[in-house]
């Protein structure tokens, strides 16, 4: 099985998506491939945003190596599952002409985070080390429960 996470920037969101799904899988044994995309190509080649590196080291994982990319309409294409932040990220995949069956809300496996209509918000603009930990924990249950959903699949 192959999934990709999908935010706008693949700076902030993300990557911590991407690292936290690595690290879970490894823990869990599963047979899971992931990586991770923007949909812009804002900042193509940039590692993530300081404060994600920062949030992600203190709970262990490093996601320090990543590199941001652009989401590839042709070579893209044969991911079992895109997993967007919000909204706004799907309506984008949907426009470059994703399958709309394929697209999950990494929110909708949330149950914690109600406030925020399952859209991961996006912490670009927050000054601080804060906001990012409320992201953190909230891709954290997110991930949790999407292994969950996805185990189910794989043993169908
Ligand atoms: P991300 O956050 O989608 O979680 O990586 C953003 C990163 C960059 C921008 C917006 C959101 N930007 O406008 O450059």
């Amino acid at each position: 099985m192959k999934i990709l996470f999908i935010c706008l920037g693949n700076i902030c969101r993300s990557p911590i998506a991407e690292g936290i799904a690595r690290d879970l899988i490894l823990k869990q044994g599963l047979d899971i491939q992931v990586d991770s995309a923007g949909t812009s190509s804002f900042h193509i080649g940039e590692p993530p945003h300081k404060n994600s590196i920062k949030i992600s080291k203190l709970n262990n994982i490093d996601i320090s190596t990543q590199k941001s990319r652009p989401v590839n309409v042709y070579s893209d294409k044969e991911y079992d599952y895109y997993v967007v932040m919000d909204e706004s990220n799907k309506a984008n995949l949907l426009v470059f002409g994703f399958e709309e069956s394929k697209i999950l809300k990494l929110g909708s496996f949330t149950t914690s985070f109600k406030k925020y209509n399952e859209d991961v918000p996006d912490p670009y603009t927050f000054k601080d080390l804060e906001g990012f930990k409320e992201v953190f924990d909230m891709i954290y249950e997110g991930i949790t429960n999407l292994l969950i959903f996805l185990k189910k699949e794989n043993s169908k």
